[in-house]
């Protein structure tokens, strides 16, 4: 397994499809202003699974499609069926909003996808459509349920819990895992870029404390789970009687870079380095200009080795040249 300048092993790559989304979540996506990747830049199927070779032949094991919203993908069953039949591919996930789950679920997890993480931010219709805008609880709730019909598993619900929008709905969505053995997670919310989501993120950032402290007043205490992959950025807890896991994501209060094990390739074929920054190596160029699965692997390892470590947000910064969207969390 790679290990990068801090010690850090490196195993996880998180593939962006694309940079566009059917939604336009306020901390992700501004609704204005988007600069999208030409198509033709976008990696194909083919070069993403040269890709995976190569990071599979320095050591990497799991793999995740994010996007923006990677089901906008129209060649994304195919990808799924050849990143699946790599050997060395331990773990295969996907990133998504869930609105085109329905009619994709069972194909997905037909061509070998292991599970998903969905976003929602609230049960509650009107709150939900303020924070994720276009998005419906309908259309999102019969996600949820055609990935658990196909098998996913386990289902991920991830929420980003934003002051004067969501901070009560947290009880709602934690008390789903007394009766499903779902896990739901909140995540801070984190300013990336310049515009309208970084500000955003900034202002209605609620702690993750926070959100304990009301989940236990309304529903009791919360028990720790053990840790059993250290590289888990979430804490997870269990309601006493609850069948699901509870978990929260705190990267503005509580960072876990000392445990990244994380590296990220744009849709437009870049290693991009930590999502809080904007370090990038190319690699599409290489594989446009005939390069092999070795030279790949070498860029990749190259990447590995130049990861920087902890982020600027404490001092209210973070990416400069990057959105949310453009790198899928
Ligand atoms: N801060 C924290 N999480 C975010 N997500 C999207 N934008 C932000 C942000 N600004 C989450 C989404 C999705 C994952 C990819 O990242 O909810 O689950
Ligand atoms: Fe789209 Fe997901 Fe970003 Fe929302 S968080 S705009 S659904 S990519």
């Amino acid at each position: 397994m790679p290990r990068d300048g801090f010690g850090r092993e490196i195993d996880y790559l998180r593939i962006s499809l694309t940079d566009h989304c059917n939604l336009r979540c306020a901390y992700c996506m501004p609704l204005t202003g988007n600069a999208f990747v030409p198509s033709d830049d976008l990696l194909t199927a083919e070069e993403i699974e040269t890709v995976v070779r190569a990071a599979v032949a320095v050591g990497f094991r799991k793999f995740r499609l994010t996007g923006g919203e990677p089901t906008l993908r129209a060649d994304l069953v195919d990808i799924v069926e050849r990143l699946a039949r790599v050997p060395g591919v331990r773990d295969l996930a996907m990133t998504t909003n869930g609105i085109l789950l329905p009619r994709l679920a069972q194909r997905l997890a037909a061509a070998g996808l292991r599970r998903v993480n969905i976003h929602v931010d609230s049960l509650d219709p009107v709150r939900l459509a303020r924070l994720m805008r276009w998005g419906t609880v309908e259309e999102i709730w019969a996600g949820i349920e055609a990935a658990e019909a196909a098998g996913l598993w386990p289902i991920k619900l991830n929420t980003v819990v934003a002051r004067g929008h969501n901070e009560e709905d947290v009880v709602a969505l934690a008390a789903l895992t007394l009766t499903r053995d779902w896990h739901v997670r909140f995540i801070e919310t984190m300013p990336l870029g310049v515009g309208d989501t970084a500000g955003f993120a900034r202002a209605r950032l609620v702690p993750n404390e926070e959100s304990r402290a009301r989940i236990e007043a309304a529903l009791g205490g919360l028990d720790p789970i053990a840790c059993e992959d250290p590289a888990d950025e979430a804490r997870n807890y269990r309601l006493g009687h609850g069948r699901g896991v509870i978990g929260f994501i705190s990267p503005v209060t509580a960072p876990y870079c000392g445990t990244c094990n994380r590296m990220r390739l744009t849709a437009d074929g870049r290693f991009h380095l930590c999502l809080l920054n904007d370090d990038e190596l190319d690699v599409g160029g290489t594989l446009r200009s005939g390069g092999t699965s070795e030279d790949v692997a070498r860029i990749l390892l190259r990447a590995v080795g130049h990861k920087p470590t902890g982020h600027r947000l404490a001092v209210g910064r973070s990416t400069e040249k990057h959105e949310m969207y453009q790198l899928g969390g």
